[in-house]
């Protein structure tokens, strides 16, 4: 299961510090202080209190060395799961608090990013957040950002965050422009909140492709606009069952999504806060709804189909799929 191709579409940077990255940029730290203050645990209230254990790492990618170190970590995650495509996410505005612009922030995450990709053989792409808490300016900044770098790095727009606690107003500007510019979009809904916060975010936002988006499955008359329209749906198991969007990984929606025709993806979310790997995703499907590799197969070519890349790389990952999931 280790060696399946995979590729990953929803990950956040800040969510992802393995041990051996943060000794790298705090040698003084011990095992258990890394547990405690990287990793969430098995279950937290909501997403709320998920979001706060985001804090420690966020603090510390705060300097060139400690971002470019984050991403060398990610990549090196990737490669033990033998993810062939990933994009991954990251809020610029939330890493300058040491005094770093938010230019120097992204060409610096842009160029580890090149680094690892050629290093490691892994196609890549970068999506920048807006933040649910953010203003209307922040907002407006990072789309601008995404326009400014967008390109081979810099591949789309997110909007993350807390869901239940902040509405969408401030963002739908920053939205209206990504769409006016023809910017990929995605945006985090359904998991924090119901069927009404998809619908909402659909009709203002119009993004391709929803983060989780578990919670549609609510309401029949929406799992029909996301087929009809196919919108993909970046599905995030673990970490729903850490946010406690559902009780137990048994509960978890996947399976009827699966079953309904939806375009859906599978990832981690937030590798350490989840503290998972998504070759232990992938474990977790076959164990609890008995996937099987064709279920696999199926996610990854619907993951790559929606995945904000090239025609060429589509077609690259595509064949990569297909020979070494049939070997
Ligand atoms: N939802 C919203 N914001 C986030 C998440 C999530 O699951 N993970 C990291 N930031
Ligand atoms: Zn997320």
């Amino acid at each position: 299961m280790q060696n399946w191709p995979k590729v990953e579409l929803h990950v956040h940077l800040d969510c992802s510090l393995t041990y051996d990255v943060v000794k790298l940029i705090d040698p003084a730290i011990t095992r258990d202080q890394y547990r405690q203050a990287f990793v969430g645990p098995v279950k937290c209230l909501d997403l709320a209190d998920f979001l706060d254990c985001t804090n420690a790492a966020v603090q510390l990618l705060q300097t060139k060395k400690a971002l470019s170190l984050a991403v060398h970590g990610l990549f090196s995650q990737w490669k033990r799961d033998h993810v062939v495509y990933g994009e991954l996410r990251f809020a610029p505005l939330l890493h300058t608090q040491g005094g770093l612009t938010p230019d120097e922030v992204i060409t610096t995450v842009i160029e580890a990013a090149e680094t690892c990709k050629k290093e490691k053989d892994i196609e890549a792409g970068i999506i920048l957040c807006t933040l649910r808490h953010f203003n209307e300016s922040q907002s407006m900044e990072t789309i601008r950002l995404v326009e400014k770098y967008l390109g081979d790095h810099i591949v789309g727009f997110d909007i993350a965050s807390d869901e239940a606690g902040y509405p969408i107003d401030a963002h739908v500007g920053a939205f209206h422009y990504a769409n006016d510019k023809g910017i990929p979009c995605t945006a985090h809904a359904g998991e924090a909140k119901g069927p009404e916060s998809v619908w909402e975010t659909l009709e203002n936002f119009f993004p391709r492709r929803i983060g989780h988006g578990a919670r549609a499955m609510e309401d029949p008359k929406l799992v029909n606009h996301l087929r009809a329209e196919q919108i993909h749906l970046e599905v995030c198991p673990t970490s729903n069952i850490q946010t406690n969007v559902f009780a137990s990984y048994t509960d978890h929606c996947i399976d009827r999504m699966y079953a309904e025709g939806l375009s859906i993806s599978i990832n981690t979310d937030a590798r350490a806060i989840a503290d998972v790997t998504l070759t232990e995703e992938y474990r977790k499907l076959c164990e609890t709804f008995g996937w099987a590799p064709a279920h696999f197969m199926k996610c990854n070519m619907e993951a790559i189909k929606h995945a904000f890349t090239t025609p060429a790389i589509r077609q690259k990952v595509r064949l990569r799929m297909m020979e070494e999931f049939t070997r």
